[in-house]
């Protein structure tokens, strides 16, 4: 690993996940550099925020770049160029394939907006909502081949409150994941981070 971290962060849509990990790394709460932000739709509304952070941007669009397999390449092609350590999904919302995975195996993570392993997927926070869940929260995880499943660095749970909409708990869970998102990532570059099966060891 070069001597300041080099992270690259993949969004899909409005990137306030990627702001809050490009803000840790510029007032130092994370010892690593936001090198490209890349975003798989060109409207994606975080690309903005990345240009107005000073960060990086491109788009690999994944409606022009097709099949899905020359997308993942174009993708891990241009994570490489940038020299990347480490990879940040944030919202990106298209699963990762072998290639992907293997490019670079244990060097990727996620946030996802439930306590996995419940309510992975798409709408997190509808289905728990639908379950009828009391607690909901988010987690960051190290990403494997299958959806929502590595190993669990850290979790925060919220309450579900009587009435909350949709959006009332999806609020709750993001101000959880602005704070546990960096916290994470912060891990990964410490050298006390230690995975063994699904367990991620850390020294704080
Ligand atoms: C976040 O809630 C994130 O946890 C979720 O999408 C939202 C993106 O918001 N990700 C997933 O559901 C991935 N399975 P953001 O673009 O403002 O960070």
């Amino acid at each position: 690993m070069s001597e300041k971290g080099r992270v690259g962060i993949l969004i899909s849509g409005r990137g306030s996940n990627m702001v809050s990990l490009v803000e840790a790394m510029q007032d130092g709460r994370i010892p690593a550099v936001p090198v490209v932000v890349i975003s798989n739709k060109p409207d994606a509304a975080g690309l903005e925020r990345a240009r107005a952070l000073g960060v990086p941007v491109a788009v690999v669009d994944q409606k022009q770049v097709r099949p899905r397999s020359v997308h993942e390449t174009r993708v891990v092609e241009l994570l490489n160029d940038y020299k990347v350590d480490l990879v940040c999904l944030a919202g990106y919302m298209r699963l990762l394939k072998k290639t992907f995975i293997q490019a670079f195996r244990g060097r990727i993570v996620n946030i996802h907006p439930s306590l996995l392993p419940s309510f992975p997927g798409l709408d997190a926070q509808g289905q728990a909502l639908a379950y009828g869940v009391k607690t909901a929260g988010c987690t960051v995880h190290f990403v494997d081949e299958k959806c929502d499943h590595g190993p669990i660095i850290r979790q925060a749970a919220v309450p579900v409150l009587p009435g909350d909409t949709e959006d009332d708990l999806s609020a709750r869970i993001l101000k959880q994941e602005h704070r546990i998102y960096p916290e994470a990532v912060a891990l990964f570059f410490n050298p006390g981070l230690r995975v063994e099966g699904r367990a991620v060891h850390t020294l704080d």
